[in-house]
């Protein structure tokens, strides 16, 4: 879960790539570098080290960086040898004559390695990428074709990857491969921006190719030709119009982007929403589902896989697909689901949820089943992604692009969406009318929480010292307070636990003391009483409270430490706004304890590799 830049055109390339990776960075941040072919004399120069793309970008300015409008540019999240320089990306080979920025991982490069180690080749780094540019010059030296070199290096690597080529060789092309990892070529006036995704190309084009799996494509001022390497074809490819708004993209006055996203709850319902829920008609329309409705019919079991954050959400929507269309749903992890050995019946439909849509465990959970026969349906966020054209139908979120590596607002979409899912398979029934008029007044309640946002710091404020907490809830509360916990984890470093407030007492609440605080989900609901208790036991045993509960709950007063108000919703529908407040006490504890709440360490956004 790297990011990739490319760059070959007229302008310079230096600059292009460096705002490229930065704008990749929440893909991983461990390490940088760049690789430029000197316009002059073709030679090759690569500068890179360990830590930020702005630490990368200090020494680029301190150095003598030659006249350069070919390139290459990588930011890493380590998988295979230590985040150092010699390990950080462009990979190269002896000669300094290849340059070679990848994401993802050589599964066979040991094999490799030690065929290349028998032909007398030098490695000098831990990674597995170093064999490409090694290959590379293995066959180019046999071929003297470094269009031949490139073909049969990639078909001899094994695993996922993303690649972009460099060299001293064809100083006027790029060379690219694509094999589960995502990669999306930039279609300018005779100039090709090469990236992991869209973001930082949109700003110089909207026109994109996206290569498919096992396919290379070589790339000039002049045009691209993509190859399908497996079925030895050339593959003729149109650009397609990026549907991207550039300034979504920008910070707004926030101090991070994981602030920004929180505060566009709202405004990513009505999104989520728009065009969809139609009170006039009392009716939900998923265009993207239609063309399989038929099909949906004959559903009589859904899995859903997902991981992180989007396996929470789906979570809550197995709780509202069995309540509200009566079909039996199951979460499964995409990274536990590949290897599963279970039944599968072709009235089975299969759901897969990421914001990124590039997942490799998800994309995996698919790939699994592709010769079930399975209905395959996508709940994705980035437009266009591999999830995405992988699924048969599916339902974007539109909640436009999500920077923070912890997610949010893609969160709640995702949740919205599962609703109205509910709704289009459940078709009219008592919970129906009700849910759609709370679909649509649920971004003013919304709001309300985001307003308490300067309350909700003061809270945290008091709990940021603490070294481990645990979230409980009730039903659909159980989720929520999974995702709670997670959030906490993700951002603050903070040990925390989700747990359903019925089994502390098997368990959890051996942990409770005065040091050990627990956040109760204590909105009105037909289980309160039961969640009272449960905190009932917890106080006897001097464990502090922090509560969520609605609006003139006076019981919680006498439970709780402290409380934060929610307004009322259905209980379908509250885990939404006890979400955003835990968000909000997330981001306070981290950004009070002074960490880069963006981009938190040993995380990245999407995970791309198994
Ligand atoms: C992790 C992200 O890498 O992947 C999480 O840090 C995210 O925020 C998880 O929930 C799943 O990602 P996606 O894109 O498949 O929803």
């Amino acid at each position: 879960m790297c990011g990739i830049v490319g760059y070959i055109g007229k302008r310079p390339a230096v600059g292009i790539i460096i705002d490229g990776l930065k704008d990749l960075e929440y893909r991983g941040y461990d390490s940088a570098g760049i690789a430029l072919l000197d316009n002059k004399n073709q030679a090759g120069f690569v500068i890179k080290q360990a830590g930020r793309v702005e630490g990368l970008e200090k020494l680029i300015l301190d150095s003598q960086v030659p006249a350069s409008s070919v390139g290459v540019g990588h930011t890493r999240w380590a998988t295979h040898g230590l985040p150092t320089t010699i390990n950080a990306h462009p990979q190269f080979n002896t000669a300094k004559t290849i340059f070679v920025v990848h994401n993802g991982i050589i599964e066979n490069y040991l094999e490799l390695k030690s065929f290349l180690i028998t032909k007398k080749y030098k490695f000098i780094s831990q990674t597995d990428t170093e064999v490409v540019p090694q290959l590379i010059d293995y066959y180019y030296r046999k071929t003297k074709s470094l269009d031949r070199a490139f073909e049969e290096t990639i078909k001899s690597i094994k695993g996922a990857y993303a690649i972009v080529m460099a060299s001293t060789y064809q100083p006027d092309k790029l060379y690219v491969a694509k094999l589960s990892s995502p990669l999306v070529i930039g279609v300018g006036k005779n100039e090709y921006i090469i990236a992991s995704d869209p973001t930082p190309i949109m700003q110089y084009t909207k026109e994109v190719v996206y290569l498919e799996d096992f396919e290379i494509a070589v790339i000039d001022r002049h045009g691209y030709r993509i190859k399908h390497i497996e079925k030895d074809i050339n593959v003729e490819r149109k650009a397609e119009l990026l549907d991207l708004d550039v300034s979504k993209a920008s910070m707004g006055d926030f101090p991070t982007y994981m602030l920004k996203e929180i505060f566009e709850a709202p405004q990513t319902i009505m999104s989520a929403t728009l065009g969809r829920v139609r009170l006039e008609t009392n009716t939900v329309k998923l265009g993207g589902l239609e063309s399989v409705e038929g099909q949906l019919k004959f559903i009589d079991r859904i899995v859903i896989v997902a991981c992180g954050t989007s396996s929470y959400a789906g979570l809550l929507g197995e709780y509202l697909i069995e309540e509200i269309a009566g079909i039996p749903v199951e979460v499964q992890l995409s990274s536990e689901f590949k290897y599963r050995h279970e039944p599968f019946s072709r009235s089975t439909a299969l759901i897969a949820i990421s914001q990124s849509g590039e997942t490799a465990d998800t994309i995996a959970a698919l790939k699994k089943v592709d010769d079930y026969g399975v209905l395959k349906l996508g709940i994705v966020n980035v437009v266009g992604s591999t999830i995405a054209r992988m699924t048969d139908a599916g339902v974007y979120t539109h909640a436009g692009p999500e920077y923070a590596v912890a997610s949010t607002k893609a969160f709640i979409a995702q949740v919205v969406v599962l609703i109205q899912i509910a709704l289009m398979l459940a078709g009219p029934n008592k919970l129906y009318r009700p849910l759609l008029k709370e679909l649509i007044e649920l971004p003013n309640k919304v709001q309300l929480v985001l307003d308490q946002a300067p309350k909700i710091e003061q809270i945290a404020k008091k709990y940021v010292n603490y070294r481990d907490f645990i979230f409980i809830g009730r039903n659909y509360d159980y989720p929520a307070a999974l995702e709670g916990a997670l959030k906490l984890k993700e951002i603050s470093y903070i040990h925390a636990e989700g747990y359903a407030a019925g089994e502390m007492k098997h368990g959890p609440i051996a942990m409770i003391d005065k040091d050990f605080p627990t956040f109760a989900l204590a909105c009105n609901s037909p289980l309160i009483d039961k969640t009272y208790s449960n905190i009932e036991e917890i106080k006897a045993r001097g464990g502090p409270v922090v509560a969520i509960a609605n609006k003139g709950n006076t019981t919680i007063k006498k439970l709780a430490n402290d409380i934060i108000y929610v307004p009322k919703s259905l209980e379908q529908t509250q885990a939404i706004l006890e979400v955003i407040a835990m968000q909000l006490f997330a981001y306070y504890i981290a950004s009070q304890k002074g960490l880069n709440v963006d981009k938190p360490r040993n995380l990245a956004k999407s995970v791309t590799v198994e």
